[in-house]
Formats: structure tokens, C-alpha cells, sequence
């Protein structure tokens, strides 16, 4: 590992500044463009410790996240028919291993790329620029009802027990050296950080939730993830028990990546998680 991943990586990440302006999240839809964020966003300063030294056992019912070892047989992740003859069932088993869960059922994967070459080359979305959460207590269920829309008997049973949506993160290309995924210790989150926000996708118009700074927010990352690895991070759960329900993330500029760096390629594919 080169010598500056040691050090806390001190970036900028982009959080909602105020209620003042209306708030609307319109996802790129891949191949260069944008997303935009409606509303009034601020940079703050934020020192991003070292995960793989700080918290070598995360949970993710506790932190939100958890980094597994994953060597898939999959060399090309960005072979469609490879994802799902071959890298989804293989995620099913991970997922249940790690979680307990007794179903898990895939429903989107999502390419990126920082570099906007590769992003017109293979049709991918850019990094994450604002600190948020992809589903809300509204959304979640939301989400389930729309993926079993063919068989609508299914949800009310579905619904009975508890059930989250965990995002499996990964690079597939060159080890991650800028860009990387970052996320919030659940438990540094308070209640009122997190704000609902319509997001407009192409497809369907859902919610997410974007988060506010405060100083006692703890932030983490892996520094240089590789193709070998995956990182699962909980962005709901039906449980009010107490345990995390989601997982403020971003990504950043790394100020001390070389102007060089091979791009960052990432995949994250979202299950749907029944226990
Ligand atoms: C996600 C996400 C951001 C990124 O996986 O949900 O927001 O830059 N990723 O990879
Ligand atoms: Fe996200």
C-alpha cells in the first residue's frame, strides 16, 4: 500500500446547506452527463479515516457497512450476462453468509467511472457528489412493491418481516486510488441529519435522503480497494429496533492521488435483503 493511504485522507465532501431552496436529485443516466442536485449544497472540509486500521470489524447493523474478501469468477464486469449468469448468484451466497438472510433478490446494478472517457466509453454514471442515503422510510417499501409489480400477492407477506436494502460496492478495474467510496458511521448520524429528497430518475421518481453536516459525523473509507474485494453498506432496513437503518456515502477527490492515477471503476449492485 503506497505510504499516503496510512494518513487520514482530508477532502472536501458536498452537504445540504439549508431547507431554503426547493430540493429535487436528477441522476445521470450514464455516458457523461451530470447529476444535478436542486437546492442549496455546501463543501465542508472532512477528515476521512482509514477503515482497514480503525474499525478492522464493522457490522452492519452498527457502522451500516462491512468489507468482505470476494474473488468472483467474473474477470469482466462490464458483461452484462456475466453479472447475472455468473456475479449475482455468487452475491445472493455472500449476502446470505454475511447476513443471515434467508432471500435476496438483485434489482439494479450501477457502473461509474471518474473519468469521462470511460464513462462515454462504457455508457456509466460519475461518482457520487453529494453525501447521501439512496432510499428513505418511504422509499424502501416503495422499492419492494415496484420490483414484485408482476405478482403484487407477494408483498403483503413480504412486508410481515423485516427486510433491507444493502448496495454491494466494488472496483472492476485498476485498484482504487482516487474517488474512493466514503461513508458515515452509522452511529455518528443523528435523526435530524438526514433530509428526504425527491430524486427524478428517467425511469421512476423515487427519494433518497442527503445529509447535513455536523462535526461529530465519523468518516471512513478502504484505501486502494481492488477487484478482490466488496464492500456491502445498508441503505434500509424495515426494523425499528434500533439497529442502522442507513448509510450516509459519497466520494471524493483525494488531494494527494497522483494527477495520473488510473480512473476509479466501480460497480454496486442493490438487493433486496428478506430475513
Ligand atoms: C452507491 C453510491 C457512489 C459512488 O453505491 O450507492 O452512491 O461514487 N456510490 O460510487
Ligand atoms: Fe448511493
Amino acid at each position: 500500500m503506497s505510504q499516503f493511504a496510512q494518513q487520514p485522507l482530508n477532502a472536501e465532501l458536498k452537504f445540504l446547506a439549508d431547507l431554503s431552496a426547493p430540493l429535487v436529485y436528477v441522476p445521470s443516466k450514464g455516458g457523461g452527463d451530470q447529476t444535478e442536485h436542486l437546492g442549496n449544497y455546501r463543501t465542508h472540509a472532512v477528515e476521512i479515516h482509514n477503515a482497514r486500521e480503525q474499525l478492522p470489524a464493522t457490522d452492519l447493523d452498527r457502522e451500516g457497512f462491512k468489507l468482505l474478501s470476494h474473488d468472483s469468477a467474473v474477470s469482466d464486469f462490464y458483461d452484462d450476462a456475466a453479472l447475472s449468469s455468473t456475479y449475482h448468484p455468487e452475491l445472493i451466497e455472500l449476502i446470505k453468509r454475511a447476513t443471515g438472510a434467508r432471500r435476496v433478490e438483485i434489482f439494479d446494478d450501477t457502473r461509474r467511472s471518474s473519468s469521462s472517457a470511460k464513462q462515454r466509453e462504457h455508457g456509466t454514471r460519475d461518482p457520487a457528489n453529494i453525501v447521501h442515503n439512496d432510499y428513505t422510510h418511504e422509499s424502501g417499501p416503495r422499492r419492494l412493491e415496484d420490483f414484485f409489480s408482476d405478482s403484487p400477492d407477494q408483498v403483503p407477506r413480504l412486508k410481515q418481516r423485516r427486510f433491507a436494502i444493502i448496495n454491494a460496492w466494488r472496483p472492476i478495474g485498476e485498484p482504487v486510488v482516487d474517488h474512493p467510496l466514503v461513508l458515515c458511521d452509522a452511529r455518528s448520524v443523528r435523526g435530524d441529519d438526514l433530509v428526504a429528497v425527491e430524486r427524478r430518475g428517467a425511469d421512476r421518481i423515487g427519494e433518497l435522503q442527503v445529509a447535513m453536516y455536523q462535526p461529530d459525523q465519523r468518516w471512513y473509507y478502504y484505501p486502494r480497494m481492488h477487484r478482490g474485494e466488496v464492500l456491502l453498506f445498508k441503505t434500509y432496513d424495515s426494523a425499528l429496533d434500533g439497529r442502522t437503518r442507513f448509510t450516509p456515502h459519497s466520494s471524493c477527490k483525494d488531494p494527494r492521488a497522483p494527477a495520473d492515477a488510473a480512473p476509479r471503476e466501480s460497480l454496486e449492485t442493490r438487493c433486496m435483503v428478506f430475513f
